[in-house]
């Protein structure tokens, strides 16, 4: 059994944290709220007072914080006790442009930081489910690849750069958030016009366009026929725009963007253009 110590003890990395140790896994938390430390305590896990101390003697070592600036702290308060050639594995979300100058920074110092942002929710982590990225030196792949496995659902490994699952990982988030920000706009809709969010959603269980189809369509459009061209389409969100009123996030900065299109000499072309102009 490892020596993991996981530092941040968050809606995430509680989850990480009870996960390992009912894989009887020895198990240091840290958290600068130190209260929250106090249920993985009641699950066998050793509570430390400071970075340095939790990692002291340490196998690996996970942080999940909420960015880079507490991820530059916590690093530097754990330094003084890691050991030589111990991981320190970091799932938090961070901004691509410092992952890749962290990373540089740690290793020329010997530190072996590794980047491993997840598409993991809270019970994903108690359960070892979801989606890891990880990115940097192959090597480190090789070595990491079984613990952070037994961490997820999947572990896609990305690469050489340091800091491209940084950027993939904000990618996905991306999608999330403007699907869930397009979601209101229908559901506005349908308040607006007499439709309920269930026959909304039904709607979307037999018809529910993806992400990915929609981007190889706006990749192929300038080589196909046009199946529906931009005008129609602008046509289609001045209808949505009518029937909704005020108060959408989303179309409005579409209508907008569309009507730049037509402006500039795409009116003619397929809607789906909009993604690569
Ligand atoms: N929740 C999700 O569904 C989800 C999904 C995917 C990715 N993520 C990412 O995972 C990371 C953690 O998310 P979470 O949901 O677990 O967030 P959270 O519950 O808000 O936890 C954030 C953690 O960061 C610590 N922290 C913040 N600033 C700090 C600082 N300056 N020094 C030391 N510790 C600091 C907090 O400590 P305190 O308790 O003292 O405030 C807490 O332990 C984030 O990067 C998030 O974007 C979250």
């Amino acid at each position: 059994m490892d020596k993991v110590a996981v530092l941040g003890m968050g809606l995430l990395g509680r989850g990480f944290a009870e996960n390992l140790r009912s894989k009887g896994h020895e198990v240091r938390v840290w958290n600068r709220t130190a209260s929250r430390c106090a249920p993985l305590a009641e699950q066998g896990a050793i509570v430390a007072e400071t970075p340095a101390d939790a990692v002291r003697g340490a196998d690996r070592v996970h942080l999940i914080l909420t960015a880079d600036e507490a991820v530059d702290a916590v690093i530097d308060a754990l330094r003084p006790a890691l050991g030589d050639g111990v991981y320190v594995v970091d799932h938090s979300t961070n901004l691509p442009a410092k992952v890749k100058p962290r990373f540089e920074a740690l290793r020329a110092e010997g530190l072996r930081y590794v980047h491993a942002p997840v598409f993991m929710g809270p019970a994903n982590s108690r359960e070892a489910t979801g989606l890891m990225l990880l990115s940097g030196p192959s090597a480190d792949e090789a070595a990491l690849r079984p613990r952070l496995e037994a961490m997820t659902g999947r572990l896609i490994y990305l690469g050489e750069e340091p800091d491209k699952a940084a950027k993939i990982k904000i990618t996905g988030n991306g999608m999330l958030i403007m699907l869930t920000a397009a979601m209101g706009d229908l559901f506005k809709m349908g308040a607006a016009s007499g439709v309920s969010r269930e026959e909304i959603l039904s709607l979307f269980e037999q018809f529910s366009p993806t992400a990915a189809g929609m981007g190889q369509r706006a990749l192929a459009a300038e080589d196909r026929p046009v199946g529906f061209a931009m005008t129609m389409a602008r046509k289609d969100v001045g209808l949505m725009l009518e029937t909704a009123g005020d108060g959408l996030t989303v179309l409005p900065a579409v209508a907008q963007a569309m009507d730049r299109a037509i402006e500039e000499g795409d009116g003619g072309k397929d809607f789906s253009v909009l993604a690569t102009r």
